[in-house]
């Protein structure tokens, strides 16, 4: 193992900068691989293997977080992504995933991969949660999850791998997926069209949800394959006119045109289907849902889901803000604080009716 991963030390310290960059996922899959071997050896658990997956992955460069105003922030390529890496914003990340569950009918992906999905990547995995439950739910699959942070539980199905890596960096992955998976990556990453030029790369059907997505590409690769992207339109929407001239939509125009101006994705859902033709997917198909923040609506679904969405809006409005004003905009800590204060103030609400599309 000592000679493998000294050859991919030398490999790596030959190659310029930008190709260090992405072959460093590769090296770390195949030291975690090496690992794995030996701890299977060592017990009977089925976990054992991916017990080490990051135990050999993980160097001080992935590991170095930066701490900023009370808050924890990935150190692999620091300052790409301006979301929180810590234990708050994981909570806020699990709960995302229970909403979108309860708004999806608690259905993990729509494309229909019937029984026996083999080779599966998570794009911007987070805390692994949706890939340890798809990992779950096909046995026989192997699920790779990727994040520039490794936060995801070292305790995972043997099936799920995580590693470490940039998806906007050219893919090193040598085989196609069966099913690529990409969730909530808006503000996440700047050019989500190459992330779909690259799926269509290592895939042969689509589809994405709102926006919602499918079709079927007969040439290139192997058939069968599909692609699932789920993303946001973050424009406030009120049926009523209640969210006008509110906190709230100060909140969302200050916030989302900061990271639009940095040069982030804000709003991709409404997008997905034109950028997936454009990538040359055909037959593309798009699903909507309406996503209320608050406990207003009347009906029962949608209560739940406002509900599951002002509980992640409670850390999520300042785990959106601070990193994209204080560092792009300039203000100081004490000043988002009070706008997220203001901000929950009116999602708490009742006689306030936002809602956002998925
Ligand atoms: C809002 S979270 C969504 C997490 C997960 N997809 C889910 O739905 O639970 C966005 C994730 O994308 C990751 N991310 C952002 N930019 C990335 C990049 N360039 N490469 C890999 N991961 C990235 C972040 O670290 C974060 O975990």
């Amino acid at each position: 193992m000592a000679e493998v991963a000294a050859t991919l030390v030398q490999q790596l310290s030959s190659l310029e900068f930008d190709d260090k960059v992405s072959i460093y996922s590769l090296m770390l899959s195949r030291n975690s691989q090496l690992m794995a071997s030996f701890q299977v050896q060592d017990t009977d658990s089925a976990y054992g293997d991916e017990v080490s997956a990051y135990s050999t992955s993980l160097t001080s460069s992935v590991l170095s977080y930066q701490f900023e105003n009370g808050r924890r922030y990935h150190a692999f390529r620091n300052g790409i992504y301006l979301f929180p890496n810590d234990e708050v914003e994981a909570d806020r990340l699990d709960l995302m995933h229970e909403m979108t569950l309860v708004i999806m009918n608690r259905k993990l992906f729509i494309a229909p991969l019937g029984d026996s999905p083999q080779r599966v990547l998570d794009l911007g995995t987070g805390t692994g949660i949706w890939a340890m439950d798809f990992g779950d739910l096909f046995p026989s699959s192997e699920v790779i999850g990727v994040d520039l942070s490794p936060i995801q539980p070292s305790l995972v199905p043997p099936n799920v791998k995580f590693l470490v890596d940039d998806i906007e960096e050219p893919w090193l992955y040598n085989a196609p997926f069966d099913f690529v998976h990409g969730r909530s990556l808006a503000c996440s990453i700047k050019d989500y069209k190459k992330v779909i030029r690259q799926s269509y790369e290592l895939s042969s059907r689509t589809l994405t949800r709102k926006e919602t997505a499918q079709q079927n590409l007969s040439r290139n690769v192997a058939p069968g394959g599909w692609v699932e992207f789920q993303d946001w339109d973050m424009q406030l929407y009120s049926e009523d006119g209640t969210t006008s001239q509110t906190s709230l939509e100060n909140y969302c125009d200050v916030v989302f045109s900061a990271f639009a101006r940095a040069g982030y994705s804000t709003s991709p859902g409404p997008q997905l289907e034109r950028w997936l033709r454009e990538a040359g997917f055909e037959d593309v198909h798009a699903q909507r849902y309406k996503v209320p923040l608050g406990v207003w609506p009347k009906n029962k679904y949608f209560k739940t889901i406002g509900s599951w969405n002002l509980l992640q809006a409670e850390t999520g409005f300042e785990a959106a803000a601070m990193a994209i004003l204080s560092r792009n905009g300039g203000w100081p800590k004490g000043d988002i604080l009070d706008l997220v204060d203001e901000t929950r103030i009116d999602a708490r609400s009742s006689s306030i009716h936002p809602f956002f599309y998925l």
